[in-house]
C-alpha cells in the first residue's frame, strides 16, 4: 500500500505543470519535496492560518498540495483584479467529490464552469434579482415577528430559531409550503440535510477533495472517512430533493400551488415543452440548493449579529435609540425604513465584516495560465479569496480587529471606511442569493432591535457573564453557544408581537 501511494505521489510530482521560464510563483513558505505544503495546512481554521502567512509573504501566496496549485488572495484588491476583472479565467470550480457522493450532483455551489452552471445561475438571477426579491418582503417581516416571539420563549434555543427563521422563509419561496409546527416533515429534511452538511468535512478541504483515489477506500482508511460517510447520506439527499418537489407537482395538480422557485420553473418547463427526467433533476437540485446554502449562512449570521449585541451593549442602545426616532413604538419596522436607519446599516455591515460567516468562501479555480503583477498563477489552481484577510486589512479598515459600526459613517461622525467586500464572493460566482439574504438579515435585525432587549446573563453572584468569541468553523462558521438573557422591551411590544403571531 505505502508504495502504491509512493508510486501516486511521484506521478503526481512529475505531472505537475512547470512554471513558465523566468516567472515566479507568487512567493509562500517552504514546502516539504513531494507532499509540499500537506503538512502545514491546517484542515481547521484556515482562514486564520492564511491571514498570518499573509502578514509574512503579501496579498498573493502561492502553496501546493502534491503539485496541486492553491493560490490565496489576501486583498480586496488581488480579489477583484483577479476574479471579477479576469472572471472567464477564475470563475471554474475544483471538484467537490464528498458532495457529488453524497448526491449534490446538480448543484451550482460545486458545479464546474460550463452549459449547466449558466443554466443554474439563470434560474437564480431569475428568481433572486434585486427587484425579484421585493415580493418576498412581506413574508420577511412575518418570520422576523414569529423569531421574536420564540427568542423570548425560549432563549436558550436561539441558535434554533434563528435556523427556524431562515428555514421557513427558504421553504415558502422554494416550494410554497408554510411550516407551522415543529414535525413538519420539511423540518426533520432541514435538520439532517444540516447534520449531513455540516459533517462533509470543510468543501474542497478534506483528503478526498484534494487525492480523489482516496474515495475508492473504505472509509477507514486515514483520510477515507468524508467519502465513507457522505456514501452513507446519499438516500436522505435523495429524499430532499424529490419530497418537496413531488409535493409541489400535486399542488399544481389541484390548483392549489402557492407561487414559488419550484412552482414558477415547473411551469416554464411545461410552457417550453421540455419535461423529461433531466430537467426535472436540474429544477431538483437548484431548489434544494436555495436550501444548502441559503440556510445555515444566514442563521449563523444572527448568531453573530446576537453575540455583538452581548458583547457591544453601547451599541445596541444606539441602534434602538435611532430606530425609537425613525419607526416609534406605534408600528414595526419595514424595509421602507432602511435608508432612514444609517447606524443600523452600520452594525449590519459590520457583523458582516468582523463576524463573517464564509471565511475562506468557496474556492474558484482557474481555467487558463495566467501572469498577475510578474506572478505566474498556473492553469487548473485552487483560487481561495480568504475574506478574512480583505476585512481585516489594516490599509483599509483602521483597527481591523475592533468592533466599530460608525466606522463605515461618512467623516467627520464617522471614519469614511468602505463596507466589507468578500462576504458573498466574488464575479460570476458571487453568492445568487445575496440581495434575498441581505433583506432576511435586515428585516431580523431591525425587528429584533425595535423590539428585544439581548442583555448579558448573570452568574450565581450576581455578575454579568461576559461571553468569548468562539467559532465554529465548517462549511459556515457559527459562534459556539453562549448564554444572554432576552426580553420584550416593552409588555405593549409582547401583546402586539403576540397578537400579529397569531394572526398568520
Ligand atoms: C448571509 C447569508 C449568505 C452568505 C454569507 C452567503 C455567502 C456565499 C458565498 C461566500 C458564496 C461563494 C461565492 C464565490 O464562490 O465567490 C456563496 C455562493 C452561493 N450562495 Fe450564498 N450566501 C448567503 C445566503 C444565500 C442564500 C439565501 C442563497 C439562496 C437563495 C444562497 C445561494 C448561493 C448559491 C447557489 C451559491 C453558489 C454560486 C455559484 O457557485 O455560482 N446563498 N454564498
Ligand atoms: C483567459 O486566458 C486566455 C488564454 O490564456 C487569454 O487569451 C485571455 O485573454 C484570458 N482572459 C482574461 C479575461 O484574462
Amino acid at each position: 500500500m505505502f508504495m502504491f501511494a509512493l508510486l501516486l505521489f511521484v506521478t503526481i510530482v512529475w505531472l505537475k505543470p512547470g512554471s513558465k521560464k523566468h516567472i515566479p510563483f507568487p512567493p509562500g513558505p517552504p514546502a516539504d519535496p513531494l507532499i509540499g505544503h500537506l503538512r502545514i495546512i491546517p484542515s481547521n481554521n484556515q482562514e486564520t492560518f492564511f491571514y498570518e502567512l499573509g502578514k509574512k509573504y503579501g496579498d498573493i501566496i502561492y502553496l501546493n498540495i502534491l503539485g496541486r496549485s492553491i493560490v490565496v488572495l489576501n486583498s480586496a484588491r488581488a480579489a477583484v483584479d483577479l476574479l471579477e476583472k479576469r472572471s472567464s479565467n477564475y470563475s471554474d470550480r475544483v471538484d467537490f467529490p464528498i458532495y457529488k457522493l453524497a448526491g449534490y450532483t446538480k448543484s451550482l455551489v460545486f458545479m464546474k464552469y460550463g452549459k449547466d452552471f449558466q443554466f443554474h445561475r439563470r434560474m437564480f438571477q431569475q428568481y433572486f434579482s434585486k427587484n425579484g426579491c421585493i415580493p418576498y418582503r412581506p413574508l420577511q417581516a412575518c418570520e422576523a415577528h414569529v423569531l421574536v416571539q420564540n427568542l423570548v420563549s425560549q432563549p436558550e434555543h436561539k441558535e434554533n430559531h434563528f435556523l427556524h427563521f431562515a428555514t421557513a422563509l427558504i421553504m415558502r419561496i422554494t416550494y410554497g409550503h408554510r411550516i407551522t409546527t415543529n414535525d413538519d416533515p420539511y423540518l426533520r429534511i432541514a435538520e439532517s440535510i444540516n447534520f449531513a452538511a455540516s459533517n462533509c468535512g470543510p468543501p474542497g478541504g478534506t483528503p478526498v477533495d484534494v487525492f480523489p483515489i482516496l474515495r475508492y477506500f473504505p472509509s477507514w482508511f486515514p483520510g477515507a472517512y468524508y467519502a465513507g460517510f457522505a456514501r452513507s447520506q446519499k438516500a436522505l439527499v435523495a429524499r430532499q430533493h424529490e419530497f418537496p418537489y413531488t409535493e409541489v407537482e400535486k399542488h399544481i395538480e389541484k390548483g392549489a400551488a402557492l407561487p414559488s422557485f419550484v412552482a414558477e420553473n415547473i411551469e416554464m418547463m411545461r410552457r417550453e415543452g421540455v419535461e423529461g427526467p433531466q430537467r426535472i433533476q436540474h429544477i431538483q437540485g437548484a431548489a434544494a440548493t436555495i436550501y444548502t446554502a441559503g440556510a445555515e449562512t444566514t442563521s449563523s449570521t444572527l448568531s453573530f449579529f446576537c453575540l455583538a449585541l452581548v458583547l457591544h451593549p453601547n451599541s445596541q442602545l444606539k441602534a434602538q435609540a435611532e430606530i425609537d426616532e425613525i419607526v416609534g413604538s406605534e408600528r414595526l419596522p419595514e424595509m421602507s425604513d432602511r435608508p432612514s436607519l444609517p447606524y443600523l446599516e452600520c452594525l449590519l455591515q459590520e457583523t458582516l465584516r468582523l463576524m463573517d460567516a464564509s471565511s475562506t468562501s468557496i474556492p474558484h479555480r482557474s481555467l487558463a495560465d495566467d501572469i498577475y503583477n510578474g506572478m505566474f498563477i498556473p492553469k487548473g489552481s485552487i483560487v481561495i479569496a480568504n475574506t478574512r484577510a480583505i476585512t481585516l486589512d489594516e490599509r483599509v479598515y483602521s483597527n481591523p480587529h475592533v468592533f466599530n459600526p460608525t466606522r463605515f459613517l461618512a467623516k467627520p461622525q464617522g471614519l469614511g471606511e468602505p463596507h466589507p467586500v468578500g462576504p458573498f464572493g466574488f464575479g460570476r460566482r458571487i453568492c445568487p442569493g445575496r440581495h434575498f439574504a441581505d433583506d432576511s438579515l435586515w428585516i431580523a435585525m431591525a425587528t429584533i432591535l425595535a423590539t428585544l432587549s439581548i442583555s448579558r446573563a448573570t452568574d450565581s453572584e450576581g455578575g454579568e457573564i461576559i461571553p468569548d468569541v468562539r467559532v465554529e468553523t465548517g462549511i459556515t462558521s457559527h459562534p459556539k453557544p453562549f448564554p444572554c438573557d432576552i426580553k420584550f422591551r416593552t409588555s405593549r411590544w409582547a401583546s402586539l408581537i403576540t397578537q400579529r403571531v397569531n394572526s398568520y
